[in-house]
């Protein structure tokens, strides 16, 4: 730690930085996170350690509580042997597990009910789940999505994107769904969901995908839901997706996906209000997070923001994509984003906003706080789309209005890049305001690129491109609450 310090302290270039004891504190805060990290060597997310050695009183530390309305301890518990499941990590337990929910959906207004599936190896296609209901993977139990597409039904397109996101027409059920539910958790003691995608990702790879792939779990037009406590593994697709939801908390989850393998973004919040993601690790092949709310016209005909939504105490890594991602597909508006204590290494982009002509749609008042990156190559992105539509009814017209996005606390090392801001002509980017923020590492020619964005900066190393006013007093136009 004391090698670390000097080699900081030195490469600002103190005129530039009025060091707030705030700004100290986070700096040393990551040195503390980078010791413990490196010696640990483990998946645990930074937080943990340090709630281990006793500097971070975890009871200090904001939760989601709200977010989910505890559930009464569920009447009836049964286990997936009832049904006839086995778990030797072949026999199908597809039929086991849509018993087991009939049969759990007689209990949905008495009590509700609790599957448990014990140790072992469970292969099955898509199930749904049922409301007021849970499914508890005890530990060392591994649900495993089976190789037979046709265990993977093709349903609906969502009405936001039109179509399915890869294909046209409709789209492979995810592994586990839900639709119109209410009361669900997803839970265990130390267990794992396990997609087993790499079928889908080689289709993807040699384009003979005939519909898009589907997610490992999905819950459509569903509230008060919680994931929690597992670990999820190689989905086809996105790896958690709610769409039109609400409440919906996602907490200490596991997400580990190849880092080459085809959009397998960590958590995908769509049309989703109140949503928090607290406490996860992600490695995947794309984004961490990525806040969504659908796609062109049919994103604009649908209008079901994402808003109120918490992305806290996320770790991870994906060499080609970004740790917390708004957009691409953002045309049902997306507002009141909070992002906050959030650790990413080794990947493309820290922070992104990416959204497009034809979207429509609006981006607003998204705060981003405490971000620690190491060797991020683009530490804080806002990118325009690459002719990425649904089909031709798009609207060249319907651009996106993008106003008030708060980053405030970012040190990033190892920086390959400075902050690329671009936003679309004829509809700049507004009030973007950028707090102490410390880019190192980068060669003394990098500079930042922005287009079309206005706003203002305040301690930033090195110093913002001139559309971002430096304003070192208080400004009432940028106040980050
Ligand atoms: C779920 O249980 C609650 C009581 O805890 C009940 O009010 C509600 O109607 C049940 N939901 C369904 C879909 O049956
Ligand atoms: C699961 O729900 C979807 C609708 O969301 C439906 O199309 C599908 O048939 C259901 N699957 C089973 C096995 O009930
Ligand atoms: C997180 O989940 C793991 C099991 O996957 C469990 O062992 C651990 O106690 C959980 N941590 C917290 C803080 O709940
Ligand atoms: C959780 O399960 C994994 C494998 O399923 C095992 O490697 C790990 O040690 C378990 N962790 C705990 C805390 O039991
Ligand atoms: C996670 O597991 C821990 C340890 O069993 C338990 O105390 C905690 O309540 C669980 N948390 C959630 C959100 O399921
Ligand atoms: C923003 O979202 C948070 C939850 O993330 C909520 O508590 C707050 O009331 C929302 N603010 C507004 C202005 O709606
Ligand atoms: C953003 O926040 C400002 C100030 O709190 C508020 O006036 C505005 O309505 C918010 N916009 C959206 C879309 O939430
Ligand atoms: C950011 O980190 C600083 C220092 O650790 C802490 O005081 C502050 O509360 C954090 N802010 C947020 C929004 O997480
Ligand atoms: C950053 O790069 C320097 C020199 O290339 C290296 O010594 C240092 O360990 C790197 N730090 C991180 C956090 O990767």
């Amino acid at each position: 730690m004391d090698d670390e310090k000097p080699f900081l302290f030195t490469i600002i270039p103190g005129g530039m930085i009025k060091h707030s004891w705030a700004f100290l504190l986070l700096i040393f805060t990551v040195i503390t996170v980078f010791t413990l990290q490196v010696t640990t060597k483990t998946f645990s997310p930074a937080w943990r350690s340090l709630d281990k050695s006793g500097t971070n009183d975890p009871a200090d530390k904001p939760t989601c509580s709200g977010f989910f309305r505890p559930v009464p301890p569920r009447g009836l518990v049964f286990s997936i042997t009832d049904f006839g499941g086995v778990g030797d990590g072949e026999t199908p337990n597809t039929e086991a597990f849509r018993k087991a929910v009939e049969h759990a959906n007689r209990f949905e207004n008495r009590g509700g009910s609790q599957l448990n599936v014990p140790k072992g190896v469970w292969v099955t296609g898509s199930f749904n789940l049922t409301s007021n209901f849970t499914l508890f993977l005890e530990d060392g139990a591994v649900i495993m999505g089976s190789q037979d597409p046709e265990d993977w039904p093709i349903i609906e397109p969502l009405p936001s994107y039109g179509r399915g996101r890869e294909r046209l027409g409709g789209r492979h059920i995810s592994l586990i769904h839900g639709n119109g539910l209410s009361n669900v958790v997803i839970t265990g003691d130390n267990g794992t969901i396990d997609g087993q995608g790499q079928m889908w990702w080689d289709q993807w790879w040699k384009r003979t995908l005939k519909h898009t792939r589907g997610h490992l779990v999905e819950l459509m037009n569903s509230n008060n839901i919680m994931i929690s406590n597992l670990t999820f593994r190689n989905s086809p697709f996105w790896t958690i997706h709610p769409v039109y939801c609400s409440n919906v908390l996602v907490k200490n989850m596991t997400i580990l996906a190849p880092l080459n393998a085809p959009n397998t973004d960590g958590i995908d919040p769509d049309s989703s209000k109140s949503v928090c993601i607290e406490d996860c690790y992600i490695e995947s092949g794309d984004d961490l997070v990525a806040v969504k709310s659908g796609w062109d016209q049919y994103g604009i005909r649908i209008a079901r923001p994402s808003s109120n939504i918490i992305v806290r105490r996320v770790s991870g890594t994906t060499p080609t994509c970004s740790g917390v991602g708004i957009g691409s597909e953002m045309s049902g508006g997306i507002f009141n984003i909070t992002i906050e204590d959030i650790h990413v290494r080794d990947s493309a982009a820290g922070v992104r906003i990416k959204a497009d002509v034809g979207r429509g749609g609006y981006i607003a008042n998204i705060s981003i706080a405490n971000v620690t990156l190491e060797r991020v190559k683009i530490p804080i992105k806002f990118s325009r789309g690459a002719n990425d539509h649904p089909d031709g009814g798009w609207d060249p017209k319907a651009v996106p209005r993008v106003k008030g996005i708060y980053i405030t606390n970012v040190v990033s090392m190892n920086s390959s890049k400075a902050p690329v801001l671009l936003g679309i002509k004829d509809a700049p980017y507004e009030g973007i305001c950028l707090k102490d923020i410390s880019i190192l590492g980068l060669t003394s020619s990098a500079t930042w690129h922005c287009e079309y964005v206005s706003g203002f900066t305040s301690r930033v190393y090195p110093p913002a491109c001139p559309q971002l006013v430096t304003n070192l007093g208080s400004s009432s136009r940028c106040s980050v609450t």
